[in-house]
């Protein structure tokens, strides 16, 4: 009787080991996956293929300082204040942006405003 009991118990116990065995694998996976990519990135999948050279440009030369939720995140809609912040930071010494990247930049932005504008839905 006790050394079913005990029997069982062990069964069980390797049942789980196996769950987060297989746990660890998925997460050791999602990992790898993501490798490639800047976490805090935009998805180019889910972008117009037109926008995604843009937002390339963009990607790579407002990262150098600071992450990409910066601007992704600041909560910038408006076109004026976009032109007037990629200046400001254009003009940072060594930005290695220059003015031929402006309206790529730009154009991203304005890309994002309107889709920020359109899922916070009018607001
Ligand atoms: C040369 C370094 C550098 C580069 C390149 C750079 N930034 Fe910045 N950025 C900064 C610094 C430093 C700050 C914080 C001080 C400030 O607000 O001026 C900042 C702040 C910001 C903020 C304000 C965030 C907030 O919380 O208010 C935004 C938006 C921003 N950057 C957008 C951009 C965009 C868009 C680009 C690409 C065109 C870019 N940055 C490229 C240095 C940089």
């Amino acid at each position: 009787m006790n050394r079913s009991v005990l029997g069982r118990r062990s069964t069980e116990g390797r049942l789980v080991r196996r769950g987060v065995t297989a746990a660890l694998g998925v997460a050791l996976a999602t990992m790898l996956a993501c490798a490639g990519h800047k976490g805090e990135g935009l998805d180019v999948r889910s972008m117009p293929p037109a926008v995604v050279p843009d937002y390339e440009l963009f990607a790579v030369r407002c990262s150098r300082c600071h992450s990409l939720a910066r601007p992704l995140g600041s909560g910038i809609t408006d076109d004026a204040y976009w032109a007037m912040y990629v200046e400001r930071m254009r003009r940072q010494p060594s930005s290695g942006i220059s003015p031929g990247d402006v309206p790529a930049i730009l154009r991203f932005l304005h890309y994002y405003s309107q889709e920020q504008l359109k899922t916070r839905g009018g607001e």
